[in-house]
């Protein structure tokens, strides 16, 4: 676990000793271990088991696969170089769909790459590496500046609920959805997070409780279920969540259940927020309804741990993520200010 210099917040993902290093997130709450990985290989099976997970986090971690896929080869002409790395590319593409942040940070990468013929292939292998660097500072840069403008929407004595992880885990450090939580935290203004367990992987208990916990946030973990009974109550004061991919017309995929608590936020008349950065925006996307939606091991559904919860025959449907139609989004905070809507992201 990389502690990130002076405000000691973590990051899950850095460079070290020409190794791309990733915090085990699997392994999260109960046991803090560093993997090293020299191999892109190695790099997409840990984004497809969830070593490494949240959109931003992805895409860092994909674009040293890259930087390491051009250590690997072997190649001596740039053309066979360039090969080798459309193959990377190709692979780590294939590992989530959903998240943009991932297609965003592997198209840069091999836009690196293609503006480097000509140029010596050690140069070009350098170059990759230091893009990839850029990209992770470029995100820990965005969440400082969106977790600025997004505290500027929390009011005093907050109780916000989150559902997921959207924190320092989730990016190369610093958080969106929690990076305003832990902003706002910093001025003094959150009396208390709610936090969603978030089933069925848990990254809500396992990973934002955490979080909350080392820095000293006060937090509540609950079942996804309490949220609606919490509204009711009164006793939420604004919501705020992450995204895996933000349409242009401010459509929003995140982790499955997010669209359920914009929809109890409406009713209940309590503010939806989005924080996300720049780079989990689709330009390509008009709309949220062609967003891919990962569906993934019905066995995540069947079991909690190593118990069986469910006959081992029964049908499952396991959608990783939904998508909030823009029309329930209050706004959405990234680090270029705060978007209402009609969203023009431009
Ligand atoms: O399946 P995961 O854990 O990768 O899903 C993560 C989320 O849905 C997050 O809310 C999203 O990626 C934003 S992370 C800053």
């Amino acid at each position: 676990m990389k502690p990130d210099n002076s405000d000691n917040f973590l990051s899950p993902v850095w460079w070290a000793d020409d190794r791309l290093m990733l915090v085990d997130q699997r392994l999260l709450p109960a046991e803090e271990l560093d993997r090293a990985y020299g191999r892109w290989e190695d790099v997409a099976d840990a984004i497809r088991t969830l070593v490494v997970r949240g959109a931003p986090a992805i895409g860092v971690a994909a674009a040293f696969g890259v930087a390491l896929a051009a250590r690997q080869s072997r190649a001596t002409t740039f053309d066979a170089l360039f090969g080798d790395l459309e193959a990377a590319i190709k692979g780590l593409a294939a590992t989530r769909p959903t998240a943009v942040n991932l297609f965003w940070a592997l198209e840069r990468m091999r836009r690196v790459a293609l503006a480097s013929v000509g140029v010596p292939l050690d140069r070009v292998t350098a170059r990759l590496l230091t893009e990839a660097q850029a990209i992770r500072d470029e995100d820990i840069a965005a969440n400082r500046a969106l977790g600025t403008h997004g505290a500027a929407l929390v009011p005093a004595n907050a109780r916000i609920l989150t559902h997921c992880n959207a924190g320092a885990l989730a990016t190369a450090g610093f958080g969106t959805a929690l990076g305003v939580i832990r902003a706002a935290h910093a001025q003094g203004r959150v009396d208390r997070v709610w936090v969603d367990e978030t089933r069925p992987v848990m990254q809500g208990s396992r990973l934002t409780a955490w979080e909350c916990a080392r820095e000293g946030i006060p937090h509540t973990l609950i079942a996804d279920v309490v949220a609606a009974s919490l509204m009711a109550r009164g006793q939420v004061d604004l919501i705020v969540t992450g995204a895996d991919r933000i349409a242009t017309n401010g459509d929003t995929a995140n982790k499955i259940g997010t669209y359920a608590l914009a929809v109890l936020g409406r009713h209940h008349r309590v503010p939806f927020y989005v924080a996300a950065p720049f780079s989990t925006i689709d330009p390509a996307l008009a709309s949220g309804e062609h967003i891919p939606i990962e569906e993934r091991d019905p066995a995540e559904v069947r079991r909690v741990g190593a118990q069986q919860t469910a006959p081992a025959t029964s049908p499952v449907f396991n959608p990783a993520f939904d998508v909030t139609p823009a029309a329930l989004i209050t706004a959405i905070i990234t680090e270029r200010g705060v978007f209402r809507p009609p969203y023009d992201f431009a």
